[in-house]
């Protein structure tokens, strides 16, 4: 038998007072997979993400994780399972140095003082994997470029090996060369066996990364993809509601996947 998606979906929702922002979502992740998450503006992904991540809990339906069921209702929650996530905002402290933001709130402490040349260390360690283009570790995070902000939030995820990293559009603000580094940084974790979802507005990186999209459209699921035989136009008009599609369970359960 094939193992459990490391996390499951089933009939979740979350509405904010009358709005129901999402309605009976389904989505399963495995492990060494990368699911896109798609949809138009207000689609409902970011709510997803908060949801999985216990920022906003849901307000029905069942989660699981490798096949047992859990509760997710607060960022603690998702963090003992070993759920990451990077939001859109990045939630960075500018102020603050590299080193200061990754052990914000898990800082090290060595006879009760901070100790600041192991933060250093394991920093420099965990950003040298990553990219090529490590920042000043003592320059603060508003001077950065945003791929190298990018690149620290991730680092920061990345901290408490996580086995699942959400990422709410890495690449929105990035140029080129920046995206593909966080392109290839998502595909090295995936070799690693990390689960990641993947919300992205950029076609071109979801064909060349991920293996499975979800597209929500307002709120609801409306077609899961296997991104290597689907083509961009089935996914696209799957976006825009061209295709109105909302499948009970996840068409890849259906098909035999
Ligand atoms: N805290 C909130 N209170 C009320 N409504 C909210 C709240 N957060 C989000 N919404 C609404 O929920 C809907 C989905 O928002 P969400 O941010 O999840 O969309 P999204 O798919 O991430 O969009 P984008 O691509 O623009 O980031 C929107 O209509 C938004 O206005
Ligand atoms: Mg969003």
């Amino acid at each position: 038998m094939s193992a459990p998606p490391l996390l499951a979906l089933h009939g979740v929702c979350k509405r904010y007072g009358a709005v129901e922002v999402l309605v009976d979502i389904e989505l399963e992740i495995h492990a060494g997979q990368v699911v896109a998450l798609l949809g138009d503006n207000g689609a409902g992904k970011s709510t997803l993400i908060k949801v999985i991540s216990g920022v906003t809990p849901a307000d029905k339906g069942v989660i699981e994780w490798e096949g047992r069921t859990v509760h997710i209702r607060r960022p603690n929650d998702a963090r003992d399972l070993g759920i990451a996530t990077v939001f859109q905002d990045l939630a960075l402290c500018g102020n603050l140095d590299v080193v200061g933001n990754l052990f914000l709130g898990r800082e090290i402490r060595r006879f009760g003082f901070l100790d600041e040349m192991e933060m250093e260390r394991r920093t420099l360690r965990l950003l040298q994997q990553l990219t090529r283009g490590v920042p000043e570790l003592r320059a603060p995070v508003v001077s950065l470029s945003s791929g190298q902000r990018q690149t620290v939030a991730i680092a920061r995820s990345l901290l408490g090996d996580p086995r699942l990293l959400l990422l709410d559009e890495p690449t929105a603000a990035l140029g080129l060369q920046q995206t593909t580094e966080v392109m290839d940084l998502v595909d090295q974790l995936r070799d690693r066996g990390l689960g990641v979802l993947l919300i992205s507005h950029n076609m071109g990186d979801v064909k060349a990364l991920a293996d499975r999209a979800a597209v929500l459209r307002l709120g609801r699921n409306n077609g899961f993809f296997d991104v290597n035989t689907a083509s961009q136009e089935q996914i696209i008009s799957s976006i825009t509601g061209a295709t109105e599609n909302t499948p009970r369970r996840p068409a890849h359960q259906e098909a035999g996947w």
